[in-house]
């Protein structure tokens, strides 16, 4: 099925060849899209204006489902990854003195929810008023190796004020870990556009987490003052990429969590990176209620992937920025909890907002 298609309203729904299988196309007065598939509950085109009014899709995307469906390099183009985003050490931990043993599908490690994660299944879908779509998915107890049936509702919505709102919803029937965020690959410039070594990104963190060389965390903090890993003024995201950093080669490029600068009250929405491209003039805020953000800089697309549009991504052709709870959690005492238990909510929103300079 063709994942493009003209719609006419705020929220609209496109149907595809695969009967349960959706699109949704959000759309506000300044003229930008969003769509959004309940395959992996998955945002497939973000078009936004540059400084002069023209529009381009700003985000990495397949132009049909089966290329979603048959992602043989498992980039998560756009999806929302979970249950747990990012890798926990050996898909193991322990809760209340039970082993668990997820599935691992990243060498020894567990990433992104496993085998068969979130990104990989198909989510109920409710229009809600005429700028939102909620997403639903009720996963198991036992998939990929998860306790608790966790009861999953997630949101987006295309504000008035050129943002796109995303509130996750988690409950759970027994003490499981949750660390639900989006996967999009942005290029300002435009998906197929080129590399984006030269967006200029500020990280709102005074540290990041170190990684081993499988990229799971040491457990330390590091400042990133004096390091490659130091985004606190916006720079451009290639200046510093190609130094001589053992935490550079471990990630062949960036791929970490950094630790983000929050107010008096750890869960408030906070800016946590912006986002700038010189040539269209596109500028991205993210405002998050988690304390961590991946900040991958597409270091495995490798050219083989041809976009939605025909154009190949190249290598850093996209990266992405993950609001996030730190990864493997669950093996680390020190970072923040990411154990929900029976009768809490799991309930978390980022936004990110479109604007020019
Ligand atoms: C995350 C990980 C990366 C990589 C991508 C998907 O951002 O941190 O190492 O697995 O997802 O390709």
């Amino acid at each position: 099925m063709s994942l493009a298609g003209v719609l006419t309203c705020s929220a609209e729904v496109e149907t595809s060849d695969f009967d349960d299988i959706k699109l949704y196309t959000l759309r506000n007065k300044a003229g930008t899209t969003v769509k959004v598939t309940n395959y992996g509950a998955t945002v497939t085109s973000m078009v936004t204006a540059d400084r002069q009014g023209n529009m381009a899709d700003i985000a990495l995307g397949y132009n049909d489902v089966s290329g979603y469906m048959n992602a043989v390099d498992k980039p998560y183009l756009g999806a929302i990854v979970g249950r747990y985003g990012n890798r926990i050490a050996k898909g193991e931990f322990n809760i209340d003195g039970i082993d668990y043993k997820l599935a691992t599908n990243n060498d020894a490690n567990h990433l992104h929810g496993g085998v068969i994660g979130f990104d990989k299944v198909v989510w109920d879908a409710k229009v809600v008023g005429s700028n939102s779509v909620a997403f639903h998915y009720l996963a198991k107890d036992g998939e990929e190796g998860y306790p608790g049936n966790l009861d999953i509702n997630v949101t987006y919505t295309l504000t008035e004020a050129n943002e796109l709102k995303i509130d996750y919803l988690a409950t759970t029937d027994k003490k499981t870990p949750v660390n639900l965020t989006n996967h999009t690959y942005f290029n300002l410039k435009g998906e197929g556009e080129g590399s984006i070594l030269d967006h200029q990104l500020m990280i709102n963190a005074k540290g990041f987490t170190p990684v081993d060389s499988g990229l799971i965390p040491t457990g330390e903090i590091t400042p990133v003052s004096g390091t490659p890993f130091d985004f606190t003024s916006a720079k451009a995201i290639g200046r510093d990429i190609g130094e001589k950093n053992q935490q550079l080669e471990y990630g062949l490029g960036y791929d970490h969590n950094w630790v983000l600068n929050k107010g008096e009250k750890d869960e408030q929405l906070t800016l946590a990176a912006t986002l700038y491209e010189q040539s269209s003039g596109r500028f991205m805020e993210v405002f998050t209620e988690e304390p961590g953000i991946q900040f991958y800089c597409g270091n495995f697309l490798a050219g083989n992937l041809k976009g939605k549009s025909g154009k190949t991504y190249v290598h850093r052709g996209g990266l992405c920025l993950e609001t996030q709870h730190y990864p493997d959690s669950p093996n680390q005492s020190t970072f923040p909890n990411t154990i929900l238990n029976p009768g809490e909510k799991y309930k978390t929103t980022t936004v990110y907002k479109f604007s020019t300079k």
